[in-house]
């Protein structure tokens, strides 16, 4: 079957050429980002693959269908930039790649409080440049402190039980609780988690009920000198809110893979070009933010078991067999 894959950098063909070896589709590697402008691109092309920048709204979706696109294959777990019930309405099945490693995530997640706490990017700086001082490197013991991770899912349980390790205190908020995480920590209401957390992390999906489930108003709840990492879907925060929060000290710490206008920012290399983005470029100016450029899914893993669920998905579409990892109207519905 003939795929365009968008959004496609070098580091990608390697896995999904490994993964097509004995599957035999006909693959083309597209470095542009699908949307309005590039969806023509497709035409012709009976499964189209996609990633998390992506657009694929109900006008880009209707151009792939009128291109005679019959699949959509989301290479990632999260299906909120793609318009579910318009694919739906046009007879397109969209597929994803619901669990590749959440070890890669949760390691990684873990990874940014680790060196906010001990502001580990700012030693590496300081000793580079010769300066040994330990001036303004004080952090604290991970042991004993409370995280809220919301969201247990596949990758917040991984946290969890990595900060139980740690000897950290849980709590856990999450609509669907994981009976197994209760010997670990105690599920509670959001805003006691808000109030009673000194560190905050996000693994819910983004939908319209997270969207800015971190606004100024669960900012003013949270413990001054709170840490909040965001390695899930950029818009479950309100940038603004937090950067105001910054600010004041409320929030002391606060480590990014995602970003809720990424899109144009993210996977590009814009070393020699003016960041347009305000809001963005506050961010990057304090010394307690770290922000990474949506890598957290970013290992040998990870991208082994995408380019693997992704073509057998394709190939199972191909043959007529049932798509084990459809995302259904019902999957989105209110
Ligand atoms: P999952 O589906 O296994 O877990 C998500 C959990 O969130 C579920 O337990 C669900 O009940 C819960 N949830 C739903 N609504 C909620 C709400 N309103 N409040 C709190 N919890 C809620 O998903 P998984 O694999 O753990 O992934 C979590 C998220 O991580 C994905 O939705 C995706 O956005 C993000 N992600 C980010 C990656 C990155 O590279 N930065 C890579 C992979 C996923």
């Amino acid at each position: 079957m003939n795929v365009a894959i968008f959004s496609a950098r070098p580091y990608l063909h390697e896995f999904f050429e490994k993964a097509n070896l004995w599957r035999h589709h006909e693959l083309t590697y597209l470095e542009s980002r699908l949307c309005e402008e590039t969806a023509p691109v497709a035409a012709g092309f009976r499964a189209v693959c996609i990633f998390v920048n992506d657009i694929a709204d109900r006008r880009v979706l209707t151009m792939l269908r009128g291109g005679g696109t019959e699949l959509l294959a989301l290479r990632c777990a999260g299906y909120n930039n793609v318009d579910i019930l318009a694919a739906a309405d046009l007879g397109l099945p969209v597929v994803r790649v619901p669990g590749y490693s959440p070890h890669a995530v949760a390691e990684h997640t873990v990874g940014l409080m680790l060196a906010l706490n001990r502001k580990i990017h700012r030693a590496y700086q300081r000793v580079r440049e010769g300066n040994f001082s330990l001036t303004g490197l004080m952090g604290y013991d991970m042991a004993g402190r409370t995280v809220g991770v919301i969201g247990t899912g596949r990758i917040g349980a991984i946290v969890a039980r990595i900060l139980h390790g740690f000897g950290c205190r849980l709590l856990l908020y999450d609509p669907r609780p994981d009976d197994a995480l209760e010997a670990i920590g105690d599920y509670t209401s959001l805003e006691e988690l808000f109030s009673e957390s000194d560190i905050i992390t996000l693994h819910c999906p983004l939908t319209p009920e997270t969207h800015y489930l971190i606004d100024s108003e669960a900012i003013r709840r949270m413990k001054p000198n709170t840490m909040l990492i965001n390695t899930s879907r950029g818009a479950l925060v309100d940038t603004r809110a937090v950067t105001a929060a910054l600010k004041s000290g409320r929030i002391g710490y606060l480590g990014l893979d995602v970003y809720e206008e990424e899109a144009g920012l993210f996977y590009a290399d814009l070393s020699d070009e003016m960041i347009h983005d305000d809001v963005f470029a506050r961010l990057l100016t304090f010394p307690n933010v770290i922000i990474t450029s949506h890598q957290s899914f970013f290992t040998e893993e990870a991208m082994t078991q995408i380019a693997e669920t992704t073509l057998a998905s394709i190939s199972a579409f191909e043959e007529g067999v049932p798509l084990a990892y459809e995302v259904t109207p019902a999957m989105v519905a209110p």
